[in-house]
């Protein structure tokens, strides 16, 4: 749609080999619409097919766990065979089909993993058995994961990658932050190996220079390789904005294609100071300028960002290439279309203070901005 309104919004952005229509983008959001073991569902295709047509440049999935000791929740998608492909087709295609780039966030829950219902059963990898709070009230002991277990999940990372440029992805988003493996690696507070994958910042980031290594030579050159990054874990012993920023400034030229930084796991956003930190507007904003500086890829900003104007002042002053919205586009996938027509004030606003979509994550989130018929639905698709 052709508007002079956010000018900057509306240009297009090259990211790696492919062009994004324009600057703002689905952040990753998990919904729980797959089906119990993992294999993606009609729901799915039609909400993601259904934020695509609100106009946003590209859609990126929820994590999508590369096998089941990777798995976290028991709804969530996993894409770890051949025959789970073709649904993850139907999710690309009806993103692709809307006019935005399809790509597939991919996660190994590290020591949040082992999904809801099987707790007990499952194993909880880490780099280190350290306990911590797994829920409020819940404090468990992952298990060390050993040599042979890392080289697994690398290789669980690439086939899932080249699995989902089967399925018709334009890319993958390597998930390394909110406290998941490759996040679990980086920090000094979660692992204290005494091999070549602990100890340095070499070390500590070798499991994620090898996760890149291996999903990069598992697919076709141009295939968008992103990198969803713990900026920084906002706690004293943990990794620091300053490793973020040294590290980015090393991976120009590892094959990497965008950039997305994160602050925080789900263990250090309930640390004093950082509490209610995700309510806040621009909450990340200081960890992405840092991580702008200091690389030329492409780099995406999100957190508390529902505001157009805002989202052009952004991108006017250079602070990031393209933004992010995950719980506006959840509430109302016409978000985008809405702000450049000019008819921003009939959007349908995600009111959190409940904070339904995280409450209903287990069997499917919900929103209490939808009409009623989505609600009764279980998802906002096409329909409603
Ligand atoms: C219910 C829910 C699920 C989320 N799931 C993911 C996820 O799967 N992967 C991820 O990287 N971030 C996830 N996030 C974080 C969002 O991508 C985003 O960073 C956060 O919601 C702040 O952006 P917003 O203010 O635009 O919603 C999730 C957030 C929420 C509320």
């Amino acid at each position: 749609m052709a508007d002079n309104r956010f000018p900057l919004i509306s240009a297009p952005l090259r990211v790696g080999a492919a062009t994004m229509r324009n600057r703002v983008l689905m952040a990753p959001m998990s919904v729980g619409y797959a089906a119990a073991d993992g294999r993606a569902t009609a729901a799915m295709a039609e909400h993601y097919g259904r934020r695509a047509q609100g106009g946003v440049g590209m859609v990126i999935t929820e994590n999508v766990a590369v096998n089941l000791a990777g798995r976290q929740m028991p709804r969530q998608p996993m894409l770890a065979e051949p025959g789970a492909v073709a649904g993850f087709a139907d999710v690309a295609g009806e993103i692709r089909r809307h006019g935005a780039l399809a790509v597939m966030q991919i996660v190994h829950a590290g020591r949040y993993a082992g999904p809801w219902d099987v707790y007990e059963q499952a194993p909880r990898l880490a780099p280190s058995a350290i306990a911590f709070p797994l829920l409020p009230g819940r404090v468990v002991t992952p298990s060390e994961i050993t040599q042979d277990g890392i080289a697994a999940c690398v290789a669980a990372f690439a086939n899932t990658a080249a699995l989902a440029q089967e399925a018709g992805f334009d890319g993958v988003e390597l998930h390394a932050a909110q406290g998941f493996l490759i996040s679990n690696f980086l920090s000094p507070r979660m692992n204290r190996r005494a091999d070549a994958y602990g100890g340095d910042f070499a070390g500590r980031t070798r499991l994620l220079r090898e996760v890149l290594a291996a999903v990069r030579a598992a697919v076709r050159p141009g295939f968008i390789v992103g990198l969803h990054l713990m900026s920084d874990e906002l706690a004293p012993d943990g990794w620091q904005l300053a490793e973020s920023v040294r590290l980015v400034g090393q991976l120009d030229n590892a094959g990497i294609d965008f950039v997305m930084p994160v602050v925080c796991t789900f263990e250090t956003m309930r640390m004093p100071g950082n509490d209610g930190l995700m309510g806040r507007p621009l909450f990340q904003h200081a960890q992405v300028r840092a991580i702008k500086a200091a690389t030329r890829l492409p780099v995406f900003t999100n957190g508390g960002i529902a505001d157009p104007e805002l989202i052009e002042k952004i991108l006017e002053v250079g602070e990031a290439d393209a933004v992010g919205l995950a719980r506006p586009l959840f509430a109302d996938p016409d978000w985008l279309d809405k702000a450049r027509r000019g008819t921003i004030d009939t959007v349908r606003a995600c009111a959190c203070e409940t904070q339904l979509c995280l409450r209903t994550q287990l069997t499917g989130s919900l929103c209490q901005a939808w009409p009623e018929a989505a609600r009764t639905r279980g998802f906002l698709g096409y329909a409603a």
